[in-house]
């Protein structure tokens, strides 16, 4: 059983050049910044109000983050779930036989974490964390809302997701979309490939900030590209990293 979307995860060229973006602009904060030697990385964690955005650069020429980055240039590299017991949740899968990247929990950045294989996941990476301490509440300008998945199958994949981490399904109104995750909180939403030009996997990220015209002011003066429309900002991944990103407006209860 997982509890959360802890973060999401992106694959960038440089950790400095990407603050200039994820921090300075969107005025994310930061949670904490390190080397985590196994995976080849130096990452960092950012608050976005109920989960967080990791920043990951290659640091080694041969992990599998300076592939992705090699292959696919910049942007939304996999997807963290926060549970309580990363070792029993481990076991669980594995019991159900779920292939796994990590047998075993190790340190991250997120606290104790395991990856399992894209395979069992729809195409898309997901890593376990039980954080070692709860994280600060850092207030964030702009929080986290939604990351899109694309599948051919939204039906099948959302079942895939309730059945391995036991995620809640949100109540939407029909249709072909599903959406899993906490009412209020941060949600996945499954949506077929044919809507989303026949890119599977992660495709689109989703935030809210209560207020935008100081967001579209510090978007603008930092030259982003970006389309403007009623109460909805897409920044084009150019001026984003890599990420298809829509930030709506949301007034936060
Ligand atoms: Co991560």
């Amino acid at each position: 059983m997982v509890t959360n979307i802890h973060h999401v995860g992106i694959v960038v060229r440089s950790l400095e050049a990407s603050y200039r973006f994820w921090r300075n602009t969107l005025r994310l904060p930061l949670v904490r910044e390190a080397e985590v030697k196994d995976q080849g990385v130096r990452a960092a964690l950012l608050a976005a109000g109920g989960s967080e955005i990791e920043l990951l650069e290659p640091v080694a020429p041969d992990s599998g983050v300076a592939r992705f980055l090699a292959k696919r240039g910049e942007g939304l590299h996999h997807l963290c779930f926060q549970t309580a017991d990363v070792g029993g949740e481990l076991a669980a899968l594995k019991g159900k036989g779920i292939p796994l990247i990590d047998a075993a929990p190790r340190p991250g950045l997120a606290g104790r974490i395991a990856f399992l294989s894209p395979k069992g996941c729809d195409g898309v990476l997901v890593e376990l964390a039980t954080p070692d301490a709860p994280e600060p509440k850092l207030d964030s300008p702009v929080r986290f809302k939604r990351l899109v998945i694309s599948c051919q199958s939204p039906q099948e994949t959302a079942k895939t997701y309730q059945d391995l981490f036991g995620l809640p399904e949100v109540e939407v109104n029909g249709g072909p979309r599903i959406m899993l995750g906490w009412a209020g909180g941060s949600t996945l939403l499954m949506v077929r490939v044919t809507e989303v030009g026949g890119m599977e996997g992660m495709v689109a990220l989703s935030m809210v900030a209560p207020d935008m015209a100081p967001l579209i002011r510090r978007l603008e003066t930092a030259n982003a590209a970006m389309l403007i429309g009623a109460g909805e900002i897409t920044i084009e991944p150019q001026s984003s990293h890599g990420v298809h990103l829509h930030i709506s407006r949301y007034h936060f209860p």
